[in-house]
């Protein structure tokens, strides 16, 4: 039986035993993603990652206009899930205009706009309306719903090779070095609630977790939405040892030889190498490089964009200031408040990704292997046409 409306989005994800988000029941079916799913009346479920970690409720998304809302307002986040929204935001396009292909058309330029940096939403979109060509009315329907899946589906395979990929690095360093235990650091949140469903730069975390590997993670708060409380939040969930750290704690670490490895995940890397991932990446890379630890970049091939040339091409979204301005926390009596930082005649500026340029990238790590961070390696590898994705 499918859930009603108004209540779906209110539904507590309570005492959720440890790790088993993916066998979790809720509204009658078994979640299909982690962090997104389409329900039993065919809508979709995601997670409202604006209210993590502290709630833990279920947004329901039934128009393509919701899809692009959640995107904008960061209820979805991370640029494989948004992807991901995306694509199933076309589908629910699809059966709310009974298949007309020009009114989803104009559905899914709305929605490649509702953010601008992560260009998986773009290609996600485009991949969609290019399998929805010369189709209408049933077939059209029938189409994005398989298209759709097939997205997240292609995700999940997708990053547990990365995660396979980037856990062999992990124990190279540990010979190299001669260590049975490694610290890893990472900034922003490329885990499960930003792809399906192993996340990119978590992904060799949980495979090493798996394999028995001693690894403790330094997490980033990453200022100004702190996705670092989400990356604690996954690491909690999945029993992996970590440490919330000042974003400005990384660099001193790394000079104290506390960080074995960083590894980031990142919204678009262009032919060169260079890597749009989120706000105070670059510094980061910038520390690592100056101590030696090797930094790397993880991503789906989707995550390319080889009609850029360079990361100066990149669009660089520019958020509420107010994000900036004010936190968001748990009281000592358990109840969320926002409060405001500086005097209330200051304003803020909120770049929201940086450009860490190539030369600070030890490697990027894909689906179809780690190649070198420049243009000759990356256009050798993937043998794509100029000018084109
Ligand atoms: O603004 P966000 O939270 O969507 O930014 C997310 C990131 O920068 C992630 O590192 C990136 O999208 C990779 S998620 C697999």
């Amino acid at each position: 039986m499918a859930k009603g409306r108004d209540t779906a989005s209110r539904i507590l994800l309570q005492n959720r035993p440890q790790g088993s988000l993916d066998e979790f029941k809720i509204t009658g079916v078994i979640m299909k993603y982690k962090a997104f799913w389409l329900n039993d009346s065919d809508e979709l479920e995601v997670i409202d990652q604006t209210l993590l970690p502290h709630e833990k409720k279920i947004h329901l998304i039934r128009t393509p206009e919701e899809a692009a809302d959640s995107i904008k307002k960061m209820i979805v986040r991370g640029a494989g899930t948004i992807g991901s929204v995306a694509a199933f935001g076309i589908y629910l396009s699809a059966k709310s205009h009974s298949g007309d292909y020009e009114s989803v058309l104009k559905d899914s330029d709305m929605i490649r706009k509702a953010r601008p940096t992560a260009v998986n939403l773009e290609w996600a979109v485009n991949r969609m309306m290019q399998s929805l060509e010369g189709l209408s009315g049933n077939d059209l329907i029938k189409k994005a719903r398989s298209e759709s899946i097939a997205i997240s589906d292609e995700d999940v395979k997708r990053t547990e090779e990365i995660g396979r990929l980037g856990c062999g690095i992990i124990k190279d360093i540990m010979k190299k070095k001669n260590i049975n235990k490694i610290n890893v650091l990472t900034h922003c949140n490329a885990g499960w609630l930003g792809i399906a469903d192993s996340g990119t730069a978590l992904a060799p975390v949980y495979e090493a977790k798996k394999q028995g590997i001693d690894i403790h993670v330094w997490v980033d708060e990453t200022r100004p939405r702190n996705q670092g409380a989400l990356t604690s939040f996954e690491l909690s969930e999945n029993g992996v040892s970590h440490t919330y750290i000042a974003d400005n704690a990384g660099g001193h670490l790394m000079q104290r030889g506390e960080v074995d490895l960083v590894l980031v995940g990142a919204d678009r890397v262009t032919g060169n190498g260079d890597t749009a991932n989120k706000i105070g990446t670059y510094l980061k890379a910038a520390a690592a490089k100056d101590n030696d630890v090797p930094f790397y970049v993880l991503i789906p091939v989707s995550t390319f964009d080889f009609k850029m040339k360079t990361g100066f091409e990149i669009p660089i979204e520019e958020r509420n200031e107010d994000e900036v301005l004010f936190v968001q926390g748990l009281d000592e009596n358990n109840e969320i408040h926002k409060l405001r930082i500086p005097p209330v005649t200051t304003h803020a500026k909120n770049p929201a990704f940086d450009v860490t340029p190539a030369r600070l990238i030890t490697g990027i790590i894909t689906e179809e292997g780690v190649v070198d961070a420049d243009e000759k390696s990356i256009s050798e590898k993937f043998k794509y046409p100029a000018g084109s994705q």
